[in-house]
């Protein structure tokens, strides 16, 4: 893409808050990352949710791992409009992130990698309200198990070394790829089983938060179990961006959607609108734990393909692929109880209604 096209992109308007809809992630067999038709973009715009419950005055220093990414990035600005008084520090070393996700950010920008950083020497005194955690290598078909594992799991080791002299509240991003190959409704106490090396190191993720809420009590660790995440700044993940990312730029290139036979695999598409309040909203908990973070809903590929062509206001077919996995997740859908009973909240976006904002901020940039 051009790189005129691209800063086009870029300048998207701010938006008024309360759309209308739903979410997503990407299809792939693990319920994450991948297949067919890539081509990237560049998205972007301002995103102001609602207010959160946190007193203002509680959080005057913020640390975000991963900012720079799609979901970090969307946290960053949110934040940033919550809390226009707090200190906001981003950390990320651009390893799939992108600069251009941060625009309007006017907090602090530490170029590092969060598992090689030393972080006391790095922070000195600072003692932070909260750490959000969103930094991973998030490439599923990054096959190097030492790399993935080394920086995702010590990467959090090392963060959760740096808050524990203040047990300072993490939030951090697990993954629904934690499930592994199942299909049906995903419970947050059902057995892990990672299919690949990113989920693994998610699990070692959710194991490390566990070992710590146990040995420190007091601290609140909360994981989130992100699952099928779309919407603006996830255009620099190229063919890991979500599905509905992807279908979207084929049927405006005036293509026929390309999806798997006979496109009824189901996912929950998360809104990363709902994703971003739910992580904040999750410094409320009132003890460690791990959550789902999805819309409840399972969403069909056709389904999608039906929303698109009606906001772009196509008639595009579905071009059905063989699909070349042998295991290939038939549904994802989060079990959202544990978070609507033990946090009281429940996302305000169906997929359709998540695809629609999005798309509306895609169209009028
Ligand atoms: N997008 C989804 O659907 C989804 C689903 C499940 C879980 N997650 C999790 O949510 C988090 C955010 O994902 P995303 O979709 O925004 O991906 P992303 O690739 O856009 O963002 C990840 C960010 O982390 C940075 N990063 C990676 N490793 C780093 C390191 N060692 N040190 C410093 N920075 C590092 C990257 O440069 C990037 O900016 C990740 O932890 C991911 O595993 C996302």
């Amino acid at each position: 893409m051009a790189r005129a096209d691209k800063a086009k992109l870029d300048q998207l308007p701010q938006r008024d808050s309360r759309g209308k809809t739903p979410s997503g992630s990407w299809n792939s067999p693990l319920g994450t990352a991948d297949p067919p038709v890539p081509e990237p973009s560049r998205t972007p715009s301002r995103l102001p949710w609602k207010s959160s419950t946190l007193p203002s005055a509680a959080v005057r220093t913020i640390l975000v791992t991963g900012g720079a990414g799609f979901i970090g990035s969307n946290l960053t600005l949110e934040l940033q409009t919550r809390y226009p008084e707090a200190r906001i520090v981003v950390v990320d070393d651009f390893r799939s992130g992108d600069f251009r996700n941060l625009q309007g950010f006017k907090g602090d920008f530490v170029t590092g990698d969060v598992s090689r950083l030393d972080w006391n020497a790095q922070f000195r005194d600072l003692v932070f309200d909260a750490i959000f955690h969103e930094a991973s290598i998030t490439d599923t078909t990054v096959n190097d198990q030492s790399l993935q594992a080394r920086d995702n799991i010590e990467g959090f080791r090392r963060l959760l070394q740096f808050a524990e002299p203040h047990q300072t509240p993490v939030v951090y991003a697990s993954s629904a790829a934690t499930y592994g190959i199942c299909s049906g409704i995903q419970r947050e106490d059902q057995p892990p089983a990672p299919a690949n090396i990113y989920a693994f190191s998610k699990v070692q993720l959710d194991n490390l938060a566990r070992d710590y809420a146990k040995r420190f009590p007091a601290w609140k660790i909360v994981g989130l179990r992100y699952f099928n995440v779309f919407g603006p700044r996830e255009a620099h993940k190229g063919a890991a961006a979500s599905m509905i990312y992807q279908l979207y730029k084929q049927m405006k290139a005036g293509k026929r959607p390309r999806v798997f036979k006979a496109g009824e695999h189901k996912r929950d598409f998360v809104y990363v609108k709902d994703v971003v309040a739910l992580t904040i909203h999750a410094l409320n908990s009132k003890r460690s734990e791990i959550y789902n973070c999805g819309s409840g809903f399972a969403f069909s590929f056709n389904e999608v393909i039906s929303v698109l062509n009606r906001e772009l206001g196509t008639e595009l077919a579905a071009e059905y692929i063989e699909n070349p996995y042998s295991f290939y997740q038939p549904h994802t859908q989060a079990d959202m109880k544990r978070v609507k009973f033990e946090l009281g909240f429940t996302p305000q976006f169906s997929p359709a209604a998540g695809i629609a904002e999005y798309l509306s901020l895609l169209e009028n940039p």
